[in-house]
């Protein structure tokens, strides 16, 4: 059923469906956001079925818990685990070096915070992200009103720093 899909589009399903080899039953899953970690629930939740694996999921969006929900994946909360297994995710850009930009499709602080609770993060992207040098569009920057001006200050020191 790949007839109508894009090469862009094939890239994703197949980085997609490669992270699949790294889900094993017991695991705590970080979910993505995006079109590609998209595919990646489609097929985990196709997998959940197919080999009864036992997992629960932590979403990283609004868009992702739905996408979970109504594919009957099991969800839990960052409040109630002590570390996430993996997250599987997308990415904006990366570079020859695996540097790579997220944050573009505006789920921002909640996939970070996913990012920073886990013991293994894969990005799973299309080639069509490559660039020679990150930062080709404005990213945004979400942050919490707590402490806002300190992290404001932290961001304004590293991209001094950066030049
Ligand atoms: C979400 O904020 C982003 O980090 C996404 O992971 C990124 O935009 C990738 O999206 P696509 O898979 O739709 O390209």
């Amino acid at each position: 059923m790949n007839g109508d899909l894009s090469s862009v589009e094939l890239g994703k399903k197949a980085a997609a469906f490669k992270a699949l080899d790294l889900v094993k039953t017991g695991m705590i899953l970080g979910l993505g956001t995006g079109s590609t970690a998209a595919w990646f629930i489609k097929f985990l939740a196709e997998r959940i079925t197919q080999e009864s694996l036992e997992i629960l999921c932590i979403p990283t969006s609004t868009q992702t818990r739905e996408q979970a929900l109504s594919l009957n994946i099991p969800l839990t909360s960052l409040a109630d685990v002590d570390c996430i297994d993996l997250v599987v995710d997308g990415a904006d850009e990366f570079d020859s070096n695996l540097n790579l930009i997220k944050g573009g499709g505006g789920a921002l602080l909640q996939e970070k915070i996913v990012a920073s609770a886990c013991r293994k993060m894969v990005i799973i992207t299309d080639g069509s992200k490559e660039t020679f040098c990150l930062g080709n569009f404005a990213l945004p920057v979400e942050i919490v009103q707590f402490g806002s001006r300190s992290t404001k200050r932290h961001i304004e020191k590293i991209v001094e720093e950066m030049g």
